[in-house]
């Protein structure tokens, strides 16, 4: 009811009468008049004329489940949302839903983390209403060893869906960093629960960083990380580009469920910032340094060390320039 009168009301500029909407939706008027209510509290403008009608002014700047799901085409992911103010991190919180058997495609979402983590330990910084701080279940049959392809497939469909929504030329750091002007505007963090043979679930996170100002950043992300809306110069509904994310991400997922990992091998390539550059990479506690060559099926990242030989980094963290 309450998607459907936001639906109704967003679908005109003009006002529209309390008997309209409430033979629109099967209800009665002062139902209709309540649920208005309930929205205003949630930051809807709606304006009121006796005997005219409502009018919705503006919505609020939220991830409401709501905003989310309204218009959203994919068929299951996104369409079931958890929906926080705050939490600690979405990750952990869609791990616990995915404990108690939610489905897949579940999606958790979040205005601002409390504990934002990113990989290897680190801190994801997650101011409130500025960013997409948000986590998915999958539940891929397959084996454990081919977990790592969720983030080259997610990394893939989120530069997609940035590039679509604001033409800006996101390119793919390996694994898993999304940069604009050479620095980070998102991450991923892929967990993983599993058994030897069979993975029982992924939790994918990823957070973009949308409406930020890297002024605001601490000193020492600053220097590596960016926004959309400073690359872009004007804010972007978070709305819109989550769904946009939403709809790549499953597209590209039944992809590689259905065809395989190759074609989004090929785009992986394309959008890489990484390939074909000189490059350090972290590996546990040592740096090795060598020509990005290519990255191979399982998503390793192979590099061509200076006496020739070939290294395969399997799980590291490629360094920016003066790192
Ligand atoms: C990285 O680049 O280190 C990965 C960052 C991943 C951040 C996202 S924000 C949503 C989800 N919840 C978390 O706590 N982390 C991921």
């Amino acid at each position: 009811m309450k998607k459907a009168l936001i639906s109704a009301l967003s679908s005109s500029s003009e006002y529209i009468s309390g008997e309209q909407l409430s033979q629109q939706l099967g209800v009665s008027r002062t139902a209709i008049w309540k649920q208005i209510q309930t929205l205003r509290e949630q930051g809807y403008e709606i304006e009121a004329q006796p005997r005219v009608g409502y009018r919705l002014r503006s919505k609020p700047d939220r991830l409401l489940p709501e905003e989310i799901t309204n218009g959203l085409s994919t068929s299951y992911l996104g369409q079931q949302v958890i929906y926080y103010d705050e939490v600690e991190t979405t990750n952990e919180a869609a791990r616990r839903l995915a404990q108690q058997g939610a489905m897949e495609g579940t999606l958790v979402v979040a205005e601002r983390q409390t504990r934002g983590k990113g990989r290897l330990g680190r801190h994801w910084v997650s101011p409130r209403g500025e960013g997409l701080w948000f986590s998915f279940i999958l539940r891929p049959q397959m084996l454990p060893v081919e977990a790592p392809r969720a983030t080259l497939v997610s990394a893939v469909a989120v530069a997609r869906a940035i590039r679509q929504l604001t033409g800006l030329e996101v390119k793919i750091k390996w694994p898993n960093d999304l940069l604009l002007e050479g620095k980070k505007v998102t991450g991923i963090l892929t967990e993983m629960n599993c058994e030897i043979d069979r993975i029982n679930y992924l939790v994918v996170g990823i957070g973009i960083n949308v409406n930020l100002d890297p002024d605001t950043f601490p000193s020492e992300i600053s220097k590596v990380a960016t926004s959309i809306s400073f690359c872009l110069n004007r804010k972007v509904s978070r709305v819109l580009l989550l769904q946009k994310c939403l709809e790549e991400l499953e597209h590209y997922y039944n992809t590689w469920k259905n065809s395989g990992f190759e074609s989004i091998l090929v785009e992986w390539r394309e959008l890489s910032y990484t390939l074909g550059k000189w490059t350090r990479v972290k590996v546990m506690e040592e740096t090795v340094e060598g020509l990005a060559e290519d990255v191979e099926e399982d998503g390793s990242l192979r590099l061509r060390l200076k006496d020739g030989r070939i290294y395969r980094v399997i799980a590291g963290d490629v360094l920016f320039g003066e790192d």
